[in-house]
């Protein structure tokens, strides 16, 4: 890019305030990727080979799991582990109302059926008081999402569990290196899955995933069935799919991975100074983070009663918003089949339509962070007239 281009975008962003600034990452550690990516291409080691396992073996290390498997993305985490549980048709699983459409869908691909547990209204994660009553003879596991980079309330969870005899899987799409009662997300459950897309707080430079496991024939099947079912060329015990992280992917996470700590001390940092600076703005909810945990703030979501008025002007400010998610899972069409209403997820159903995802990301300078605060200031003082 040259050097006219640059000064352009960096003009762009000095005016407004994006949701996250994926290029300010990048200029921040540059050398290192560059050099990084220069390596794969020298050595062409683009599938598998020693970047993919050596970054295997760190992120096993930085979640304090004894396996890491790779793979092409977040929602192939979800559907590998579930096919090496054996999930078979019928087996319910049961998941969080409020969360991306990969942690359903994949259920359902594995052969299984989705049951929707109802949000906590002020963590969004899973409601654990109504988790018992959705217990039947068919449930086989649980899904907790850690959802904007809080862990789910994992204790009664896990303990649920271990009455009725269910796996747990932690999605931890968001979640990299959160912790619950000063244990790292990833090996409370059978298994934890990650997302590494570009946005997430450890991404790479297209689509990345990986399963996190303490259980070493787990691990074996889940390799073995993301891998054409075949540890070894041409030894396919079982038929399997193909669902790789590559090579200059691998790379890119291994760079990235040695920032993550300090990148995620940053996201605590803005999202303490947004506590602080919106508590006293009239109209908003800022995020809880429950106590005994550590919220790594993937996203910041405040709540607001006009939350569609908000994100417009927030739009004529110049900043970015986002809704994570405008309807709650059991609410989309492609769940209209199973005939829920907003009753029976009350919570989910109010968040829908309050919840606004406000700039987060770890190079967010103050004056960005002022400019958010100010704007949404403005907002709520015009609303209070
Ligand atoms: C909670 C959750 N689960 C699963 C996924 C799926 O990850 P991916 O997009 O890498 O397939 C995501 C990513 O968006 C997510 O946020």
């Amino acid at each position: 890019m040259g050097s006219v281009e640059v000064v352009a975008e960096a003009t762009v962003r000095v005016e407004g305030v994006p949701l996250i600034d994926l290029h300010a990452q990048y200029l921040s550690i540059k050398a290192e990727i560059d050099d990084a990516i220069a390596d794969v291409i020298a050595k062409s080691a683009f599938i598998r080979g020693p970047y993919v396992d050596a970054f295997e073996e760190r992120f096993a290390a930085a979640t304090g799991a004894k396996h890491c498997v790779s793979c092409a993305n977040g929602t192939d985490a979800l559907y590998i582990t579930m096919r090496a549980l054996g999930l078979q048709a019928g087996d319910e699983v049961i998941t969080s109302a409020h969360s991306w459409i990969a942690t359903a869908e994949t259920i359902t691909q594995a052969g299984g059926r989705v049951v929707f547990c109802d949000t906590d209204r002020d963590t969004f994660t899973i409601d654990v008081k109504r988790l018992p009553d959705l217990i039947t003879p068919r449930t086989v596991g649980i899904i907790p999402v850690h959802l904007y980079g809080q862990p789910a309330d994992m204790d009664p969870i896990l303990a649920l569990a271990k009455r009725h005899g269910l796996w747990v899987i932690e999605d931890s799409a968001q979640a990299h290196l959160a912790t619950y009662k000063g244990r790292t997300v990833g090996t409370f459950g059978v298994a934890a899955t990650f997302s590494f897309y570009p946005g997430k707080n450890l991404g790479a430079f297209g689509d990345a995933g990986a399963i996190v496991t303490n259980d070493a024939a787990l691990a074996r099947q889940m390799a073995m069935f993301a891998r054409h079912g075949a540890l070894g060329k041409h030894d396919h015990e079982i038929e399997g799919i193909n669902s790789r992280l590559d090579g200059l992917q691998a790379a890119v996470l291994s760079v990235k991975l040695e920032h993550l700590p300090s990148w995620t001390k940053s996201r605590r940092a803005i999202a303490s100074a947004y506590d602080l600076e919106l508590a006293s703005v009239s109209g908003i909810t800022t995020p809880l983070a429950a106590a005994g945990l550590e919220h790594v703030y993937h996203l910041y979501v405040i709540r607001h009663d006009d939350r569609d008025g908000l994100a417009r002007h927030l739009r004529t400010c110049g900043v970015q918003s986002g809704i994570h998610y405008p309807v709650a899972l059991p609410f989309l069409r492609a769940y209209a089949h199973l005939g829920h209403k907003p009753e029976h997820f009350p919570n989910a159903f109010h968040n829908q339509s309050r919840i606004l995802s406000l700039p987060m990301f770890p190079e967010m300078s103050d004056a960005q962070r002022a400019h958010v605060v100010g704007s949404i200031g403005d907002f709520c003082a015009r609303k209070r007239k």
